[in-house]
C-alpha cells in the first residue's frame, strides 16, 4: 500500500455546467476517496481541471454565435464554482488553455517524436473550400442513409442514433459555409497502438484481472481482442495545442492527446505552488496512480494515455482506474442539449446549506456497476428518513440530552462497554470497502453506525433512567457520544460540511483514520460540549414538486408537436435576419425547362424589377396555373446558374402532406415589392 496517491478525475468539457451525472459519476465518489487518503495520513495529490479543447466547445461556441474562448471562460468559472461549492476538494483545479498546460502538452509530443514514436500519414480529409478549414465529422451534415433524416452528423444521426461516417450521408455540407466538402490530402502523426499490445496485455488483462472492475476490465479486453490501430494524434483545427512542428501550421493535438497531459500538467502549476516535486507523484513507483471516470473514457485512460505514457518512458501505469456507469433522471437519460439534468449551479442555489443532502443522495445511487436511476422522490425520502430521522435525529439527542442532564459536560461511564467496539469496527469496514471502490457500501456501513446509535438510545432510554437510576443514564450517554463524536469523524470523507458541524458541535478535532480504527474513547468523561445545531432539515413535498414540475416542463417544451419537424437551426441574430430581403412578387411567366423534370423557369416582377427565377416546382405544378400567383421571393439571394440559366432570387415554398409543393403567399392580394418581416 502505497504512502503517496495521484487521484484524478476526469477533466469536465467546458461548454456547459456540471450535472447530476458528473457528480454521482465521476466527482463525488473522486472526492470521497481523496478525502479518506488523507485521512489516512497519505501523500495525496487530487487533480482536476477543464477540458476547454475539441469539437464540443467549437460546437457550443458556433451555437451560441460567439468564440471558443468566450465559452470556455464562461463555462470554467461555472464549473470550478460548483465543484468548490460541493465540497470537491481538488487540489488544484486548472484548465487545458493554461499556459503552462501548453508548454507541458508540447513538451510531451516533442518527447514522442524526437523519439520516434509517431508515425506519418497522409489521408483523404474533408476540407471546406470556401471557409478555408478542414472539417471534424461533427460539422458535416447531411441526409442520414438508416432513417433518411436530413440534419445528421458525419459521426453520427442523432434521430436514430447510427453511428456514421462522413462517407455514408447523403448529400453532405458543411456546417461552416454549406458548400459541398471536398476531400484533400492531409498529413498527421499517429501513435501506432497496435505496437503496445503486448504491453497492454501483459499489464491489465494478466496483471488486473482480478482487482479492476469487471466493466472496465471486460472493456480494455475485447478492445486489446479486437486488435488495436494506429490512431492520430494530430488534427486539422484551429482550435487547440498547435503542433510543435515546422510545417505543422493549422494543426493541434488531438484533444484526447493533450486533456489527461493536463492531469500532469496542473500537477505541476500545484507542486510549483506548494514546493513540491511533481515527478513525485507521476514518475515514482512508489506512488497509486487512480483515474476517477466515466465509462465512456475507458478507452482513453486505459489504452491511449498509458501507451503515450509507456512511449515516453518515464511515467508510472494506474493503479486503478474505477469508472462508473451512467446515471438516468426519472427513468430518461441525462442530455445537455435536452436540458434533462439536474445542474450543479442550479441546485447550490435552490438548496442553500444542503450541499451534503446532494452527496449523500447521489453517493447511496452511484452507478458503480450498472446504470442507475436519480429521482427527486428518492432524493427527499434518502434526506428525511435517512439523515434528518436516523443520523441527525441520533446527534441531536445525544447533543441535547448532555446539555439538559449534565451542562453540556460529557458525563463518566464504562470505558470497556461493547458498545464501544462500534465505531471501529465500521471504521474498518468502511475503509475496506472505500479501499476496493465500493462507495455505496461504505455509505450505507456509516448510517449503519448511526442507526446502530439511535436503537441504543432507544432501548437505554436515558430520558428515563435519569429519574431513578442516574448512573445508567450518565453511562449510555458516555457511550452515545462516543458514536455521536464517531460519526462525526468518519462521516467527513461523505458528508465534510456536516462533519465540520459536527466536530464544533462536540468541540473536538478531526483524527485520522487510524486513531478511530483503534481508540475506543473519542470524548472523554469531562469534556464540554457546544449547543446543538441542527444538521439536516426536513424537505417538504412543495420542493419536490417544484422540483418535478421544473422537469415537466423541460419535457413539454422538448417535446415536439410535430414529430416530423426538424429541430430547430442553430440561433442568429436580429441583424442576421435584418440581411434578408424577403419580398412580395407576382409570376408572369413560366415554362418548363429542357431536360430537367422538376425545374421551371419563371418571368417574376419582384416591384423592384422583373427577373428570372428557376425554381424546382414542375412536379408540382403546371406552368399555366402559375401565372398571375402572388409569391414571395427572397430577393437579395446571389444569383447561381441552374441548368445554364441564371437564376436570380429564391420563392419560398413548404410541402403539404402529400409531398406536393405550396406556395407561402400573403392572404390577401398586395402590391409586388412589399417588404416582409
Ligand atoms: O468525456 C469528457 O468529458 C472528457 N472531457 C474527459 C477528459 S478526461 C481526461 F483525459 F482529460
Ligand atoms: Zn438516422
Amino acid at each position: 500500500m502505497s504512502e503517496r496517491k495521484m487521484i484524478t478525475a476526469a477533466l469536465p468539457y467546458a461548454n456547459g455546467p456540471v450535472h447530476i451525472g458528473h457528480l454521482a459519476g465521476v466527482y463525488i465518489p473522486a472526492d470521497v476517496y481523496a478525502r479518506f487518503q488523507r485521512r489516512l495520513g497519505k501523500d495525496v495529490a487530487f487533480i482536476c481541471g477543464s477540458d476547454e479543447h475539441g469539437i464540443p466547445i467549437t460546437i457550443r461556441a458556433k451555437k451560441e454565435g460567439v468564440t471558443p474562448q468566450d465559452i470556455v471562460d464562461k463555462y470554467h468559472e461555472i464549473i470550478k464554482k460548483s465543484f468548490n461549492d460541493l465540497g470537491i476538494s481538488f487540489d488544484e483545479y486548472s484548465r487545458t488553455t493554461s499556459r503552462k498546460h501548453y508548454e507541458v502538452s508540447q513538451d510531451f509530443f516533442t518527447n514522442l517524436y524526437d523519439k520516434g514514436k509517431f508515425t506519418e500519414d497522409v489521408s483523404e480529409q474533408y476540407f471546406d473550400e470556401q471557409a478555408g478549414e478542414f472539417l471534424a465529422d461533427r460539422y458535416i451534415v447531411g441526409t442520414c442513409p438508416n432513417c433518411g433524416y436530413e440534419n445528421a452528423y458525419g459521426d453520427q444521426c442523432e434521430k436514430c442514433g447510427a453511428t456514421l461516417s462522413p462517407s455514408e450521408l447523403i448529400n453532405p455540407h458543411s456546417m461552416l459555409s454549406g458548400n459541398v466538402p471536398i476531400l484533400k490530402e492531409t498529413k498527421n502523426w499517429y501513435l501506432p497502438l497496435n505496437d503496445y499490445e503486448d504491453f497492454l496485455n501483459d499489464w491489465i488483462i494478466e496483471g488486473h484481472k482480478d482487482d479492476w472492475k469487471p466493466n472496465v476490465y471486460g472493456q480494455v479486453k475485447s478492445w486489446l481482442t479486437d486488435g488495436l490501430k494506429p490512431r492520430a494524434m494530430t488534427r486539422d483545427l484551429n482550435w487547440g495545442v498547435p503542433v510543435p512542428l515546422p510545417g505543422a501550421e493549422g494543426k493541434v493535438l488531438y484533444v484526447w492527446f493533450d486533456a489527461p497531459i493536463g492531469y500532469i500538467s496542473f500537477t505541476q502549476e500545484w507542486a510549483e505552488k506548494n514546493g513540491k516535486n511533481w515527478k513525485d507523484y507521476w514518475q515514482n513507483e512508489n506512488t497509486d496512480l487512480v483515474h476517477f471516470i466515466g465509462k465512456d473514457n475507458i478507452v482513453f485512460h486505459c489504452i491511449i494515455f498509458p501507451a503515450m505514457m509507456k512511449a515516453h518512458g518515464d511515467y508510472i501505469m494506474p493503479k486503478n482506474v474505477p469508472a462508473f456507469e451512467f446515471l438516468n433522471l426519472e427513468n430518461d437519460k441525462i442530455s445537455t442539449s435536452r436540458n434533462w439534468a439536474v445542474w450543479a449551479h442550479e441546485y447550490v442555489e435552490e438548496f442553500p446549506g444542503q450541499q451534503d443532502v446532494l452527496r449523500y443522495a447521489l453517493l447511496s445511487t452511484a452507478p458503480e456497476t450498472k446504470d442507475n436511476n436519480f429521482t427527486w422522490k428518492d432524493f427527499q425520502t434518502k434526506n428525511n428518513s435517512e439523515l434528518v430521522g436516523i443520523f441527525g435525529n441520533f446527534i441531536n439527542r445525544v447533543a441535547v440530552l448532555i446539555h439538559k442532564y449534565y451542562d453540556g459536560v460529557v458525563p463518566a461511564g464504562n470505558e470497556n462497554a461493547e458498545e464501544l467496539r462500534e465505531v471501529s469496527k465500521h471504521a474498518r469496514e468502511i475503509k475496506t470497502f472505500l479501499e476496493n471502490f465500493e462507495f455505496r457500501n461504505a455509505l450505507s456501513s456509516l448510517m449503519n453506525l448511526a442507526r446502530f446509535g439511535n436503537q441504543f438510545l432507544q432501548s437505554e432510554e436515558p430520558w428515563k433512567t435519569i429519574k431513578d437510576n442516574p448512573e445508567k443514564a450518565a453511562n449510555s450517554l458516555f457511550i452515545a457520544a462516543q458514536i455521536a463524536v464517531g460519526l462525526a469523524q468518519i462521516s467527513e470523507p461523505f458528508l465534510p460540511f456536516s462533519s465540520g458541524k459536527l466536530l464544533k458541535m462536540f468541540n473536538v478535532d478531526q483524527q485520522n483514520w487510524q486513531e478511530i480504527e483503534n481508540e475506543k474513547i473519542l470524548i472523554k468523561t469531562g469534556h464540554q460540549i457546544n449547543p446543538a445545531e441542527l444538521l439536516f432539515s426536513k424537505i417538504e413535498d412543495e420542493t419536490i414538486d417544484f422540483q418535478i414540475q421544473k422537469l415537466e416542463n423541460t419535457k413539454q417544451s422538448n417535446a415536439k408537436t410535430n414529430p416530423n419537424a426538424a429541430p430547430m437551426k442553430d440561433e442568429i441574430q436580429f441583424d442576421d435576419f435584418t440581411k434578408i430581403d424577403l419580398r412580395t412578387a407576382t409570376i408572369l411567366e413560366a415554362e418548363k425547362v429542357e431536360k430537367a423534370d422538376k425545374l421551371l423557369k419563371l418571368k417574376v416582377d419582384t416591384g423592384v424589377d422583373v427577373r428570372t427565377v428557376v425554381s424546382g416546382i414542375a412536379e408540382s405544378f403546371t406552368p399555366e396555373e402559375l401565372i398571375g400567383k402572388q409569391v414571395m421571393i427572397l430577393l437579395n439571394l446571389a444569383p447561381r446558374k441552374i441548368r445554364g440559366i441564371e437564376s436570380q432570387g429564391m420563392l419560398l415554398l413548404t410541402t403539404k402532406p402529400d409531398g406536393k409543393l405550396a406556395f407561402v403567399t400573403p392572404d390577401e392580394k398586395v402590391e409586388n415589392g412589399i417588404e416582409i418581416g
